[in-house]
C-alpha cells in the first residue's frame, strides 16, 4: 500500500474541476486519507518546487501556484504513486491522452490542473510537506 500527494492547482479550483478530479480517483477505488483547501504561501510553493529550482519555468511556475486556493490531497493505494501519474496525463498537452484529467481538460503546460508526486521519495517529501500526521487518517495496514 503506497501513498502519494495530489494538488489541484488554482486553475482547476477555479474552473471547478475538483468534484470531477476526486471523483475519477474515487471511482477507480482509491482512498483520500488528507484534504485540505489553502493558498499557499510563497515559501511553501518554493519548497514544493524546490526541485525546479532554477529552472526557466520555476518563478512563473511559483506564481501560479500561489496565486489562488489549491485542493491538497493524499491519496492511498496500491502503487498509487505511477496510478495517478497516468490518470493525470502528459505534461506536455500533445502527448496528454485523451481519457487523462489533462487530456481532457486542459492544452496549457503551464494551467495543467494537477500535481502528482513522481516518486516514493518525492511522496513522502510532498505529504510531509503539505500535512501535519494529526491531518491524515492512519493507514488501514497498521
Ligand atoms: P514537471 O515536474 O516536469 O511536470 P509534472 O507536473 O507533470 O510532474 O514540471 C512541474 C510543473 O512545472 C508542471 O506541472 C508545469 C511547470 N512547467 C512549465 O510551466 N513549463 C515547462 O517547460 C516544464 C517542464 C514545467
Ligand atoms: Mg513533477
Amino acid at each position: 500500500m503506497e501513498r502519494t500527494f495530489v494538488m489541484v492547482k488554482p486553475d482547476g479550483v477555479q474552473r471547478r474541476l475538483v468534484g470531477e478530479i476526486i471523483r475519477r480517483f474515487e471511482n477507480r477505488g482509491l482512498r483520500l486519507v488528507g484534504m485540505k483547501l489553502l493558498q499557499p504561501s510563497r515559501e511553501l510553493a518554493e519548497k514544493h518546487y524546490a526541485v525546479h529550482l532554477g529552472k526557466s519555468f520555476y518563478e512563473d511556475l511559483v506564481n501560479f501556484v500561489t496565486s489562488g486556493p489549491v485542493v491538497a490531497m493524499a491519496w492511498e493505494g496500491d502503487n498509487v504513486i505511477s496510478l495517478v501519474r497516468k490518470m493525470m496525463g502528459a505534461l506536455k498537452p500533445e502527448e496528454a491522452s485523451s481519457g487523462t484529467i489533462r487530456g481532457d481538460y486542459t492544452a496549457d503546460i503551464q494551467k495543467n490542473l494537477i500535481h502528482g508526486s513522481d516518486g516514493p521519495d518525492t511522496a513522502k517529501y510532498e505529504i510531509d510537506l503539505w500535512f501535519s500526521k494529526s491531518e491524515l487518517l492512519v493507514s488501514l495496514e497498521q
